[in-house]
């Protein structure tokens, strides 16, 4: 029958425990080769220290602002931080234009300075010199204590003159060259780093930061002793010092280490990105990336006569037409079916009642593989966290962000009973952040001194 055809065509998405305990232990290994001190420089996975050596204590305080670009807004925030709470005061989204994710450096930094400057101008904070927190989502090799250099774009950003380059001076020149405002000492973190941060300060066992949004990306607690790349930050017998690692798991398989479970849907998303060969691991997980999985799965089995009658429509032809939200919305148990024939129909296709299953079954196995992968690699950091600790059981806390964990009607259910599965011995808290990164980066930057982050 043709559902048994179009199972067929599923098949490759499918990913059973034992493959995803495999795929779990491979990237155990690459953790250690990206920690690793002559190993790391050619790591996919890149695992890159953040000099966030503690979690907030409650004795913070201040007014920060904030600025967290990266994930689907780019938004300033006005953040005070007290003993019980950090409050966002107010914050605003701030366009960025299509063009400028792929212009020039100079005319981001520009831009984001001018959204800076509106903001303090709007809130009356233009006298004020206020120290700014910086969630920065992207990777970058914080090698000395004031430097945080952009190892590569990853997402839909690729300005030229940036990579290579320390992103906190690029900020800083930017409001110079204005003159009408100024700020004070700036701290930046990686937006898992910032999330981890600010559930840290509600749940003190928080000690691992997810995002699964436009990217994907986890950091964690690592002990410092492991943490061989970084020089100079010698621990002493029997001291239990920690850092948190950024570890960039969207490179996962950037070396070949996924090539036994990439499908040609992948390999097509990967030619067609504006980064082919980056971010393997997260082509096939975020939300940048899912719903152009199952545009090309529809069109395939469009072609082979399974779906609509053979017919494709101009729009199902046209690359980034259908959004990974659309996937939430098909999957929605109450309204799902409603859902999938507007949004098909929009998309210029005519559809009867089989289409309607097959195209949910399609969103379904491409969410599912999504989230068991992201399970498969949580599994590891809790693993490991566990192992470290020499614990035959390890309670933990982890801060989670982003709009596929947020929006998708079951994502984190799956993941939750999937990492559960990987990781018998780990009992594990999930906390959805809200205003993570941006309260989390103004809590770095209120905790710098003891943290020894970058300070300007
Ligand atoms: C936001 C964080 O809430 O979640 C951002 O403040 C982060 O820093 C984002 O990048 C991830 O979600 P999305 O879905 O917007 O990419
Ligand atoms: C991308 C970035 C990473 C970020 C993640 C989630 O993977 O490289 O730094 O944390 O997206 O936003």
């Amino acid at each position: 029958s043709s559902s048994l055809q179009v199972q067929k065509y599923l098949e490759c998405f499918h990913l059973p425990l034992e493959k995803l305990q495999e795929i779990s232990a491979r990237l155990k290994k690459d953790f250690n080769r990206g920690l690793g001190k002559h190993t790391h420089h050619r790591a996919a996975v890149k695992m890159l220290p953040t000099f966030v050596t503690a979690t907030p204590d409650g004795t913070e305080k201040g007014d920060f602002l904030a600025l967290d670009l990266g994930g689907t807004n780019f938004r300033v925030l006005h953040i005070r931080v007290n003993e019980d709470e950090q409050r966002v005061m107010k914050s605003q989204n701030c366009a960025i234009p299509q063009e400028m994710m792929v212009g020039t450096g100079e005319q981001l930094f520009d831009h984001i300075a001018a959204c800076l400057g509106e903001f303090v101008n709007s809130q009356d904070l233009k006298g004020q010199t206020l120290p700014l927190g910086f969630t920065f989502s992207f990777p970058c090799e914080q090698k000395e204590i004031d430097k945080s250099i952009l190892i590569r774009w990853t997402k839909g950003f690729n300005c030229s003159g940036v990579e290579g380059e320390d992103v906190v001076k690029l900020l800083k020149e930017a409001i110079h060259r204005r003159g009408d405002y100024d700020i004070g000492s700036v701290a930046m973190v990686n937006d898992t780093v910032g999330t981890m941060m600010s559930c840290g300060y509600k749940d003190q066992s928080c000690e691992i930061g997810m995002i699964i949004g436009t990217g994907t990306n986890a950091c964690y607690m690592e002990e410092l002793k492991n943490v061989k790349r970084v020089e100079g930050m010698e621990v002493k017998e029997g001291e239990n010092r920690r850092m948190c690692i950024n570890t960039e798991w969207g490179g996962f398989g950037d070396d070949g280490a996924l090539k036994d479970i990439l499908t040609e849907y992948d390999e097509e998303v990967d030619r067609t990105s504006i980064n082919p060969g980056i971010h393997t691991f997260e082509k096939m997980i975020s939300g940048m990336y899912l719903g152009e999985i199952v545009r090309l799965v529809l069109v395939k089995l469009t072609q082979e006569k399974l779906l609509f009658n053979g017919e494709t429509s101009k729009a199902l032809l046209t690359p980034g037409t259908f959004e990974t939200r659309f996937i939430s919305e098909i999957e929605k148990e109450d309204k799902g079916v409603e859902n999938t024939k507007k949004i098909l129909a929009d998309l210029g296709l005519t559809s009867n009642a089989v289409d309607l299953h097959i195209v949910r079954l399609i969103c379904d196995t491409i969410s599912s593989r999504s989230a068991r992968l992201c399970a498969a690699a949580l599994a590891t950091i809790v693993n490991r966290i566990r192992v470290n600790r020499k614990l035959d059981h390890l309670k933990t806390t982890v801060g989670v962000d982003g709009a596929v964990y947020r929006k998708h009607p079951n994502f984190s259910e799956e993941l939750q009973d999937m990492v559960r599965r990987l990781a018998p011995q780990c009992d594990i808290n999930f906390i959805v952040s809200e205003d993570g990164s941006g309260k989390g980066a103004a809590m770095v930057t209120a905790v710098a001194q003891n943290v020894c982050i970058l300070v300007y």
